[in-house]
Protein backbone atom coordinates (compact mmCIF):
# COMPACT_ATOMS: atom_id res chain seq x y z
CA UNK A 1 0.00 0.00 0.00
CA UNK A 2 0.80 3.80 -0.18
CA UNK A 3 2.57 4.43 2.94
CA UNK A 4 0.93 7.83 3.83
CA UNK A 5 1.30 8.48 7.42
CA UNK A 6 4.93 7.62 6.77
CA UNK A 7 5.55 9.76 3.71
CA UNK A 8 3.63 12.61 5.66
CA UNK A 9 6.08 12.27 8.67
CA UNK A 10 9.10 12.07 6.39
CA UNK A 11 8.37 15.17 4.73
CA UNK A 12 8.20 17.48 7.91
CA UNK A 13 11.67 15.50 9.54
CA UNK A 14 14.43 17.97 10.55
CA UNK A 15 12.53 20.93 11.36
CA UNK A 16 13.43 23.18 14.90
CA UNK A 17 11.15 22.54 17.15
CA UNK A 18 8.85 25.04 19.45
CA UNK A 19 6.06 22.39 19.87
CA UNK A 20 5.20 19.27 22.03
CA UNK A 21 6.68 16.60 21.94
CA UNK A 22 9.43 17.54 25.05
CA UNK A 23 11.95 15.80 23.43
CA UNK A 24 12.04 17.92 20.27
CA UNK A 25 12.36 15.10 18.23
CA UNK A 26 15.94 14.51 19.04
CA UNK A 27 17.66 11.65 19.50
CA UNK A 28 17.92 11.36 23.46
CA UNK A 29 16.28 8.14 24.72
CA UNK A 30 18.29 5.04 25.59
CA UNK A 31 15.86 2.68 24.55
CA UNK A 32 14.23 1.88 21.16
CA UNK A 33 11.92 -0.87 19.11
CA UNK A 34 13.72 -4.07 20.90
CA UNK A 35 12.10 -2.65 24.16
CA UNK A 36 8.46 -3.32 22.66
CA UNK A 37 7.53 -5.51 24.53
CA UNK A 38 4.34 -6.83 26.52
CA UNK A 39 3.62 -8.69 29.93
CA UNK A 40 6.18 -11.74 29.81
CA UNK A 41 7.90 -13.11 32.32
CA UNK A 42 10.51 -10.01 34.03
CA UNK A 43 8.38 -7.49 33.14
CA UNK A 44 4.60 -6.51 34.58
CA UNK A 45 1.26 -5.69 34.18
CA UNK A 46 0.02 -1.56 33.95
CA UNK A 47 -3.47 -2.64 34.55
CA UNK A 48 -2.08 -4.84 38.25
CA UNK A 49 1.36 -3.76 38.59
CA UNK A 50 3.44 -5.51 41.21
CA UNK A 51 6.48 -5.88 39.52
CA UNK A 52 8.64 -3.48 37.78
CA UNK A 53 5.88 -1.05 36.88
CA UNK A 54 4.78 -0.69 40.91
CA UNK A 55 8.07 -0.19 41.79
CA UNK A 56 8.38 3.27 39.02
CA UNK A 57 4.74 4.38 40.41
CA UNK A 58 6.33 4.32 43.95
CA UNK A 59 9.17 6.21 43.14
CA UNK A 60 7.67 8.76 40.90
CA UNK A 61 5.03 9.39 43.58
CA UNK A 62 8.38 9.81 46.23
CA UNK A 63 9.70 12.69 43.23
CA UNK A 64 6.35 14.42 43.08
CA UNK A 65 5.62 14.04 46.93
CA UNK A 66 2.25 12.44 45.64
CA UNK A 67 -0.02 9.46 47.63
CA UNK A 68 0.36 7.29 44.26
CA UNK A 69 1.13 7.90 40.94
CA UNK A 70 -0.24 5.63 37.66
CA UNK A 71 1.37 5.32 34.36
CA UNK A 72 -1.38 6.52 31.63
CA UNK A 73 -0.79 5.09 28.31
CA UNK A 74 -4.16 7.09 26.39
CA UNK A 75 -2.19 10.63 27.11
CA UNK A 76 -3.82 13.21 30.04
CA UNK A 77 -7.00 13.00 27.88
CA UNK A 78 -6.91 9.11 29.44
CA UNK A 79 -5.68 10.43 32.92
CA UNK A 80 -8.48 12.94 33.23
CA UNK A 81 -10.87 10.36 32.36
CA UNK A 82 -9.96 7.82 35.01
CA UNK A 83 -9.49 10.73 37.49
CA UNK A 84 -13.06 11.99 37.04
CA UNK A 85 -14.65 8.49 37.07
CA UNK A 86 -12.81 8.08 40.63
CA UNK A 87 -14.33 11.72 42.26
CA UNK A 88 -17.83 11.46 40.91
CA UNK A 89 -20.78 9.20 40.92
CA UNK A 90 -23.37 8.82 37.60
CA UNK A 91 -25.58 12.12 38.20
CA UNK A 92 -23.37 14.08 40.62
CA UNK A 93 -22.58 17.58 39.84
CA UNK A 94 -19.30 18.80 38.62
CA UNK A 95 -18.07 22.36 37.97
CA UNK A 96 -16.20 22.76 35.37
CA UNK A 97 -13.46 25.45 34.33
CA UNK A 98 -14.73 26.78 31.00
CA UNK A 99 -11.44 26.24 29.02
CA UNK A 100 -10.45 22.62 29.88
CA UNK A 101 -9.64 20.70 27.59
CA UNK A 102 -12.19 18.41 25.24
CA UNK A 103 -11.52 15.19 27.29
CA UNK A 104 -13.08 16.72 30.40
CA UNK A 105 -16.24 17.37 28.70
CA UNK A 106 -15.98 13.51 26.93
CA UNK A 107 -16.03 12.50 30.14
CA UNK A 108 -19.30 14.27 31.17
CA UNK A 109 -21.23 11.79 28.57
CA UNK A 110 -19.31 8.66 29.78
CA UNK A 111 -20.14 9.41 33.90
CA UNK A 112 -23.71 11.18 33.32
CA UNK A 113 -22.53 14.24 35.15
CA UNK A 114 -24.15 17.56 35.41
CA UNK A 115 -21.94 20.37 34.43
CA UNK A 116 -21.32 23.72 36.03
CA UNK A 117 -18.94 26.09 34.88
CA UNK A 118 -16.85 28.94 35.60
CA UNK A 119 -15.27 31.14 32.83
CA UNK A 120 -11.45 31.87 33.22
CA UNK A 121 -11.50 35.81 32.83
CA UNK A 122 -10.47 37.86 29.83
CA UNK A 123 -7.59 40.66 29.71
CA UNK A 124 -8.75 42.97 27.46
CA UNK A 125 -5.19 45.01 27.35
CA UNK A 126 -3.60 41.57 26.29
CA UNK A 127 -6.66 40.39 24.01
CA UNK A 128 -5.55 36.94 26.54
CA UNK A 129 -7.84 34.39 28.61
CA UNK A 130 -6.24 34.63 32.18
CA UNK A 131 -7.13 33.00 35.64
CA UNK A 132 -10.69 31.95 37.40
CA UNK A 133 -11.87 34.44 40.60
CA UNK A 134 -11.88 32.78 43.63
CA UNK A 135 -15.43 34.74 44.53
CA UNK A 136 -16.90 33.10 41.80
CA UNK A 137 -15.53 29.93 42.66
CA UNK A 138 -17.20 29.80 46.06
CA UNK A 139 -20.04 30.97 45.20
CA UNK A 140 -20.46 28.33 42.75
CA UNK A 141 -19.53 26.32 45.60
CA UNK A 142 -21.92 27.20 47.66
CA UNK A 143 -24.94 27.64 45.89
CA UNK A 144 -24.59 24.09 43.75
CA UNK A 145 -24.05 20.47 44.90
CA UNK A 146 -20.92 20.01 43.15
CA UNK A 147 -19.00 16.87 43.89
CA UNK A 148 -15.68 18.26 42.55
CA UNK A 149 -13.99 20.85 40.50
CA UNK A 150 -11.84 20.19 37.04
CA UNK A 151 -9.67 23.29 36.73
CA UNK A 152 -6.54 23.76 34.37
CA UNK A 153 -3.06 25.00 35.21
CA UNK A 154 -1.16 25.82 34.05
CA UNK A 155 -3.45 26.99 30.90
CA UNK A 156 -2.16 26.47 27.84
CA UNK A 157 0.00 29.67 27.64
CA UNK A 158 1.98 29.36 30.82
CA UNK A 159 -0.49 31.23 33.59
CA UNK A 160 -0.78 29.41 36.77
CA UNK A 161 -3.80 29.37 39.12
CA UNK A 162 -3.80 30.14 42.87
CA UNK A 163 -4.20 26.37 43.82
CA UNK A 164 -3.40 27.19 47.49
CA UNK A 165 -6.37 29.36 47.96
CA UNK A 166 -8.70 27.51 45.50
CA UNK A 167 -7.35 24.02 47.14
CA UNK A 168 -8.68 25.69 50.84
CA UNK A 169 -12.43 26.96 49.41
CA UNK A 170 -12.65 23.38 46.83
CA UNK A 171 -11.96 21.64 50.30
CA UNK A 172 -14.37 23.94 52.50
CA UNK A 173 -17.52 22.37 50.66
CA UNK A 174 -15.83 18.68 50.42
CA UNK A 175 -15.33 18.46 47.29
CA UNK A 176 -12.64 17.31 45.26
CA UNK A 177 -9.93 19.11 43.25
CA UNK A 178 -8.56 17.73 39.88
CA UNK A 179 -5.85 19.80 38.06
CA UNK A 180 -4.84 19.54 34.67
CA UNK A 181 -1.14 20.41 35.15
CA UNK A 182 -0.80 19.05 31.47
CA UNK A 183 1.38 21.78 30.56
CA UNK A 184 3.74 21.83 33.74
CA UNK A 185 5.03 18.60 34.47
CA UNK A 186 8.81 20.24 34.48
CA UNK A 187 7.33 23.14 36.74
CA UNK A 188 7.88 20.16 39.59
CA UNK A 189 11.71 20.30 38.50
CA UNK A 190 12.32 24.32 39.44
CA UNK A 191 12.55 26.75 42.17
CA UNK A 192 8.49 27.37 41.08
CA UNK A 193 7.41 23.87 42.35
CA UNK A 194 5.73 25.53 45.38
CA UNK A 195 2.77 26.70 41.99
CA UNK A 196 2.39 22.92 41.62
CA UNK A 197 -0.33 21.41 41.60
CA UNK A 198 0.77 18.02 43.66
CA UNK A 199 0.90 20.02 46.26
CA UNK A 200 -2.78 20.81 46.60
CA UNK A 201 -4.59 18.92 44.45
CA UNK A 202 -6.56 15.51 45.27
CA UNK A 203 -6.10 14.41 41.40
CA UNK A 204 -3.41 15.72 39.61
CA UNK A 205 -3.01 15.14 35.77
CA UNK A 206 0.56 15.10 33.85
CA UNK A 207 1.22 14.61 30.29
CA UNK A 208 4.71 14.13 30.26
CA UNK A 209 5.27 14.33 26.32
CA UNK A 210 4.22 17.84 26.32
CA UNK A 211 7.21 19.36 28.48
CA UNK A 212 9.46 16.33 29.49
CA UNK A 213 11.36 14.25 27.24
CA UNK A 214 9.14 11.42 26.46
CA UNK A 215 6.80 10.02 23.83
CA UNK A 216 3.63 11.67 22.41
CA UNK A 217 0.55 9.66 24.37
CA UNK A 218 2.25 8.98 27.87
CA UNK A 219 1.11 10.70 30.81
CA UNK A 220 0.50 10.68 34.73
CA UNK A 221 -2.12 10.63 36.65
CA UNK A 222 -1.04 11.51 40.21
CA UNK A 223 -3.84 10.40 43.35
CA UNK A 224 -3.06 12.77 46.82
CA UNK A 225 -6.01 12.17 48.83
CA UNK A 226 -6.56 9.30 51.51
CA UNK A 227 -10.54 9.20 50.56
CA UNK A 228 -9.27 6.58 47.61
CA UNK A 229 -6.98 4.07 47.37
CA UNK A 230 -4.70 3.16 44.56
CA UNK A 231 -7.25 0.10 44.19
CA UNK A 232 -10.10 2.58 43.75
CA UNK A 233 -7.72 4.40 40.76
CA UNK A 234 -6.53 1.05 39.55
CA UNK A 235 -10.60 -0.38 38.73
CA UNK A 236 -10.84 2.66 36.48
CA UNK A 237 -7.58 2.23 34.42
CA UNK A 238 -8.91 -1.12 34.14
CA UNK A 239 -12.34 0.51 32.50
CA UNK A 240 -10.21 3.15 30.26
CA UNK A 241 -6.49 1.43 29.47
CA UNK A 242 -5.64 -1.27 26.43
CA UNK A 243 -4.71 -4.55 27.95
CA UNK A 244 -1.93 -3.73 25.40
CA UNK A 245 -0.63 -0.82 27.43
CA UNK A 246 3.01 0.39 25.62
CA UNK A 247 5.94 -0.41 27.41
CA UNK A 248 7.51 2.23 25.13
CA UNK A 249 5.17 4.84 26.49
CA UNK A 250 5.50 4.24 29.78
CA UNK A 251 9.56 4.05 29.74
CA UNK A 252 9.14 7.01 28.28
CA UNK A 253 7.69 8.75 30.83
CA UNK A 254 10.20 7.19 33.19
CA UNK A 255 12.81 7.95 31.31
CA UNK A 256 11.89 11.26 31.40
CA UNK A 257 11.11 11.82 34.73
CA UNK A 258 14.92 10.57 35.57
CA UNK A 259 16.22 12.70 33.11
CA UNK A 260 14.57 15.67 34.58
CA UNK A 261 15.78 14.87 38.17
CA UNK A 262 19.50 14.50 36.85
CA UNK A 263 19.24 17.71 34.98
CA UNK A 264 16.34 19.46 34.93
CA UNK A 265 17.09 21.89 37.45
CA UNK A 266 20.14 23.28 35.55
CA UNK A 267 19.18 22.76 31.95
CA UNK A 268 16.05 24.97 32.39
CA UNK A 269 17.23 27.56 34.59
CA UNK A 270 20.19 27.59 31.59
CA UNK A 271 17.06 28.14 28.97
CA UNK A 272 15.56 30.85 31.30
CA UNK A 273 18.88 32.56 30.56
CA UNK A 274 18.54 32.15 26.75
CA UNK A 275 14.92 33.05 26.00
CA UNK A 276 15.61 36.52 28.40
CA UNK A 277 18.31 37.00 25.50
CA UNK A 278 16.06 36.12 22.91
CA UNK A 279 13.00 38.57 24.25
CA UNK A 280 15.76 41.29 24.99
CA UNK A 281 17.45 40.82 21.43
CA UNK A 282 14.13 41.40 19.89
CA UNK A 283 13.04 44.32 21.89
CA UNK A 284 11.11 46.74 19.78
CA UNK A 285 10.13 43.52 16.73
CA UNK A 286 8.23 41.12 18.81
CA UNK A 287 6.04 41.62 21.89
CA UNK A 288 6.72 38.93 24.11
CA UNK A 289 4.02 38.51 27.37
CA UNK A 290 5.86 38.13 30.49
CA UNK A 291 2.93 37.40 33.18
CA UNK A 292 3.81 40.91 34.33
CA UNK A 293 0.40 42.08 34.30
CA UNK A 294 -2.41 43.23 36.83
CA UNK A 295 -4.17 40.89 37.15
CA UNK A 296 -4.51 38.81 40.62
CA UNK A 297 -6.88 35.74 38.80
CA UNK A 298 -3.14 33.87 38.42
CA UNK A 299 -0.28 33.87 40.43
CA UNK A 300 2.79 32.65 37.99
CA UNK A 301 3.44 32.66 34.75
CA UNK A 302 5.70 30.03 33.63
CA UNK A 303 8.50 31.40 31.13
CA UNK A 304 9.35 28.37 29.59
CA UNK A 305 6.05 29.31 27.31
CA UNK A 306 7.32 31.83 24.52
CA UNK A 307 3.70 33.60 23.97
CA UNK A 308 4.49 36.43 21.66
CA UNK A 309 3.06 38.90 18.95
CA UNK A 310 4.02 40.36 15.81
CA UNK A 311 2.13 43.89 15.22
CA UNK A 312 1.99 43.11 11.56
CA UNK A 313 0.45 39.06 10.98
CA UNK A 314 -1.80 37.65 13.23
CA UNK A 315 -1.51 34.43 15.45
CA UNK A 316 -1.77 31.90 12.80
CA UNK A 317 0.39 33.65 9.61
CA UNK A 318 3.12 33.70 12.11
CA UNK A 319 2.85 29.67 12.84
CA UNK A 320 2.09 29.12 8.94
CA UNK A 321 5.42 31.58 7.90
CA UNK A 322 7.63 30.18 10.19
CA UNK A 323 6.62 26.46 9.20
CA UNK A 324 7.67 27.23 5.14
CA UNK A 325 9.99 29.98 5.18
CA UNK A 326 12.30 28.67 8.36
CA UNK A 327 11.46 25.15 9.11
CA UNK A 328 10.46 26.10 12.56
CA UNK A 329 7.27 24.13 13.91
CA UNK A 330 5.56 26.42 16.49
CA UNK A 331 3.09 25.13 19.15
CA UNK A 332 0.31 27.48 18.03
CA UNK A 333 -0.96 30.50 16.38
CA UNK A 334 -4.51 32.05 17.06
CA UNK A 335 -6.17 35.35 15.80
CA UNK A 336 -3.57 37.27 17.69
CA UNK A 337 -0.81 35.25 19.65
CA UNK A 338 1.72 32.38 18.56
CA UNK A 339 3.63 29.97 21.14
CA UNK A 340 6.58 28.56 20.91
CA UNK A 341 7.41 26.02 23.37
CA UNK A 342 10.85 25.12 25.28
CA UNK A 343 12.06 22.64 26.86
CA UNK A 344 15.12 21.05 28.66
CA UNK A 345 16.27 19.17 25.48
CA UNK A 346 16.45 22.96 23.49
CA UNK A 347 20.06 24.21 23.06
CA UNK A 348 21.25 27.88 22.31
CA UNK A 349 21.82 27.34 19.05
CA UNK A 350 18.06 26.47 18.65
CA UNK A 351 16.74 29.86 20.85
CA UNK A 352 19.39 31.38 18.10
CA UNK A 353 17.71 30.17 15.23
CA UNK A 354 13.84 30.98 16.74
CA UNK A 355 15.50 34.71 17.34
CA UNK A 356 16.84 34.95 13.32
CA UNK A 357 13.83 33.83 12.10
CA UNK A 358 11.43 36.28 14.27
CA UNK A 359 13.71 38.90 13.52
CA UNK A 360 12.85 38.30 9.66
CA UNK A 361 9.24 37.90 10.40
CA UNK A 362 9.00 41.36 12.15
CA UNK A 363 9.73 42.86 8.82
CA UNK A 364 7.06 41.05 7.29
CA UNK A 365 3.50 43.13 6.57
CA UNK A 366 0.29 41.18 6.21
CA UNK A 367 -2.58 42.18 3.91
CA UNK A 368 -4.79 40.63 6.61
CA UNK A 369 -6.34 42.79 9.40
CA UNK A 370 -5.80 41.39 13.27
CA UNK A 371 -8.47 40.25 15.19
CA UNK A 372 -8.85 41.79 19.06
CA UNK A 373 -11.28 41.24 21.45
CA UNK A 374 -12.89 38.20 19.58
CA UNK A 375 -12.62 35.91 23.06
CA UNK A 376 -15.74 36.39 24.89
CA UNK A 377 -17.06 34.94 27.98
CA UNK A 378 -19.05 31.45 27.44
CA UNK A 379 -21.98 30.87 29.34
CA UNK A 380 -24.07 28.11 27.92
CA UNK A 381 -27.49 27.69 27.87
CA UNK A 382 -27.54 24.04 28.45
CA UNK A 383 -30.62 22.33 26.93
CA UNK A 384 -29.62 18.75 27.62
CA UNK A 385 -27.65 17.14 29.80
CA UNK A 386 -24.03 15.81 27.85
CA UNK A 387 -24.81 12.41 28.33
CA UNK A 388 -28.42 12.92 27.11
CA UNK A 389 -27.66 14.97 24.37
CA UNK A 390 -24.77 12.62 23.45
CA UNK A 391 -27.62 9.46 23.06
CA UNK A 392 -30.33 11.34 21.09
CA UNK A 393 -30.85 11.05 17.32
CA UNK A 394 -28.89 13.83 15.47
CA UNK A 395 -28.92 15.27 11.81
CA UNK A 396 -26.52 17.36 9.82
CA UNK A 397 -26.87 20.99 8.98
CA UNK A 398 -25.11 23.81 7.64
CA UNK A 399 -23.37 25.97 10.56
CA UNK A 400 -25.19 29.13 9.12
CA UNK A 401 -28.56 27.59 9.69
CA UNK A 402 -27.48 26.16 12.94
CA UNK A 403 -28.58 29.28 15.25
CA UNK A 404 -30.92 28.20 17.78
CA UNK A 405 -30.54 24.47 17.60
CA UNK A 406 -28.88 22.69 19.85
CA UNK A 407 -25.38 20.95 19.74
CA UNK A 408 -25.38 16.93 20.26
CA UNK A 409 -21.28 16.99 19.68
CA UNK A 410 -18.38 19.21 20.55
CA UNK A 411 -17.41 22.11 18.20
CA UNK A 412 -13.44 23.22 19.61
CA UNK A 413 -10.67 25.17 18.08
CA UNK A 414 -7.52 22.78 17.59
CA UNK A 415 -5.14 23.20 19.37
CA UNK A 416 -6.11 23.30 22.43
CA UNK A 417 -9.21 21.66 21.96
CA UNK A 418 -11.10 23.93 24.14
CA UNK A 419 -14.81 23.78 23.33
CA UNK A 420 -17.25 26.63 21.92
CA UNK A 421 -19.90 24.56 22.60
CA UNK A 422 -20.24 21.32 24.07
CA UNK A 423 -23.35 18.31 24.14
CA UNK A 424 -27.10 19.74 24.48
CA UNK A 425 -25.92 23.34 24.14
CA UNK A 426 -27.67 25.96 22.37
CA UNK A 427 -25.75 27.27 19.50
CA UNK A 428 -26.06 31.24 19.31
CA UNK A 429 -25.83 33.59 16.26
CA UNK A 430 -22.63 34.68 18.61
CA UNK A 431 -20.95 30.96 18.69
CA UNK A 432 -21.63 30.72 14.66
CA UNK A 433 -19.38 34.06 14.11
CA UNK A 434 -16.67 32.97 16.43
CA UNK A 435 -16.55 29.84 14.68
CA UNK A 436 -16.12 31.42 11.18
CA UNK A 437 -13.54 34.17 12.49
CA UNK A 438 -11.08 30.86 13.45
CA UNK A 439 -12.09 29.04 10.00
CA UNK A 440 -11.35 32.56 8.09
CA UNK A 441 -7.96 32.51 8.83
CA UNK A 442 -7.53 29.03 8.84
CA UNK A 443 -7.52 27.67 12.37
CA UNK A 444 -8.74 23.82 12.81
CA UNK A 445 -12.20 23.67 14.23
CA UNK A 446 -13.06 20.13 15.09
CA UNK A 447 -16.73 18.94 15.22
CA UNK A 448 -17.68 20.85 11.72
CA UNK A 449 -17.83 18.76 8.63
CA UNK A 450 -18.01 20.25 5.15
CA UNK A 451 -19.21 23.46 7.18
CA UNK A 452 -21.71 21.54 8.55
CA UNK A 453 -22.37 20.48 12.28
CA UNK A 454 -24.63 17.83 14.46
CA UNK A 455 -27.49 18.94 15.71
CA UNK A 456 -30.42 16.95 17.51
CA UNK A 457 -32.69 15.86 15.18
C1 LIG B 1 -4.89 21.41 28.96
C2 LIG B 1 -4.90 20.06 28.29
N1 LIG B 1 -5.34 19.00 28.98
C3 LIG B 1 -5.38 17.78 28.44
C4 LIG B 1 -4.97 17.56 27.15
C5 LIG B 1 -5.02 16.19 26.58
O1 LIG B 1 -3.74 15.66 26.69
P1 LIG B 1 -3.19 14.47 25.82
O2 LIG B 1 -2.91 15.04 24.48
O3 LIG B 1 -1.96 14.05 26.57
O4 LIG B 1 -4.22 13.42 25.78
C6 LIG B 1 -4.51 18.64 26.39
C7 LIG B 1 -4.07 18.42 25.00
O5 LIG B 1 -3.72 19.25 24.26
C8 LIG B 1 -4.47 19.92 26.97
O6 LIG B 1 -4.05 20.99 26.28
Amino acid sequence: MERYIYKAVEKIKGQKVFSMPGHKNKEIFDFNMTSDVTEVIGTDNLLDPEGCILNSEKEVAKIFGVKDSFYMVNGSTGALQVAIATATNPGDEILIQRNCHKSVYNALVHNDLIPHYINAKYNKKYNLITGIELDELEEKLKNNNIKAVVLTSPNYFGLCLNLEEISKIVHKYNAFLIVDEAHGTHINFTDNREYSAVNYADFIVHSTHKTIPSLTQSSILHLNTEKFSRNDVLKRINLYLSTSPSYLLTQSSEFGIDFMEKFGYEKLKENEKNILKLKNDLKGKVEFFNGDIEDDTFVYYDRTKILFRIPSLNGFEIVESLFLRYNIRLEMGDLDYALALSSICDEREDFEYLKGALEGLSQISSEKSKEFNFVKEINPEIVYSPREAFFMNSKNVLLEEAEGLVSSSIIAAYPPGVPIVSFGERITKDIINDINKYIKIGIEVVGINNGRVEVIA
